[in-house]
């Protein structure tokens, strides 16, 4: 299904000014090449990032895509959601579910593990990405 945000001249942005200040950005992809609340993963020089477009929220996260729980580069296609009363967005591993905040990159429920996130912002349908 085409994402209606394609293709429109519009900014769409993710992030707090303190991560923007050290920030280079890069075109990561078209907004149509990230499923619907869903993810899709990019190679960044020795790096995988996954862009995730949570339509439910109209908001898009990005994230290292290798998951330090048994280092599987899988979160890209981890199920997506909000947790919490703060409705913090999530995503769940796929292989053992271990959940990591989009926001923070804290694991939910172990303190030990953390994954990293990046800035996102959505520019004439393509996507950016924050690296520092
Ligand atoms: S490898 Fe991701 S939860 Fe185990």
């Amino acid at each position: 299904m085409r994402n209606p945000a394609a293709g429109k001249a519009h900014t769409q942005t993710n992030y707090n000014m303190e991560t923007v200040i050290a920030t280079q950005w890069i075109m990561a992809c078209y907004v149509d090449d990230v499923p619907e609340n869903g993810g899709s993963c990019i190679k960044h020089g020795d790096e995988q990032i996954a862009i995730f477009n949570f339509t439910r929220r109209n908001e898009w996260y990005a994230t290292q895509n290798l998951c330090p729980h048994k280092q599987q580069m899988a979160i890209s296609r981890g199920m997506i959601g909000s947790t919490g009363e703060n409705c913090e967005p999530k995503v769940a591993c796929p292989f053992h579910k271990k959940t990591f905040s989009l926001l923070s990159g804290e694991c939910i429920g172990d303190e030990d593990l953390s994954i990293k996130t990046y800035p996102v912002k959505i520019t004439d349908g393509k996507v950016f990405i924050g690296i520092a």
